[in-house]
């Protein structure tokens, strides 16, 4: 009977909390930026990848890490990336910058936009 109870609790963990688990980590800020962002982006200090550093990106101008090669597009957009900017920006790249080379289609669930420019502002 004691064993009996103890595997029901054990697949209750298993079918309920786990999931659960997975979820509110995958909604994390880091984790956001980890599967949508880090393939191109570094948050460190002067690492350029397929896109620039990301470090001290909130508050940064656009297009002014010296000697990356951005877009026209980017290079005269003339935007300053304050989190609601960035949030534009993240939900449809083309839309805000038409033209930009960074090759993503958006982010449009708003709560992991959210948290992840959360993330962002950590980055300094
Ligand atoms: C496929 C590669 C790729 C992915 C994925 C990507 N980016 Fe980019 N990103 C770029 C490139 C390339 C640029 C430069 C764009 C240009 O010059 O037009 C850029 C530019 C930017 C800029 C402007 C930086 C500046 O210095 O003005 C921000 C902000 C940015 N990305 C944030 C993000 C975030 C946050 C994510 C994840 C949600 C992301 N990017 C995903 C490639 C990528």
């Amino acid at each position: 009977m004691v064993m009996k109870i103890n595997r029901a609790a054990a697949l209750w963990v298993a079918a309920f909390l786990l999931p659960a688990m997975a979820t509110s980590a995958h909604a994390d800020g880091a984790d956001v930026f980890g599967d949508n962002c880090l393939v191109c982006h570094a948050p460190e200090a002067g690492l350029q990848k397929t896109g620039p550093s990301l470090f001290g990106i909130v508050g940064r101008k656009s297009g002014s890490i010296d000697g990356f090669p951005y877009s026209d597009a980017m290079a005269k957009a003339n935007l300053v990336w304050t989190k609601p900017m960035l949030n534009n920006y993240l939900t449809s790249p083309q839309g805000v910058v038409a033209g930009t080379k960074m090759a993503f289609p958006g982010l449009k669930n708003a709560k992991e936009r959210s948290q992840l420019i959360d993330y962002l502002a950590t980055l300094k």
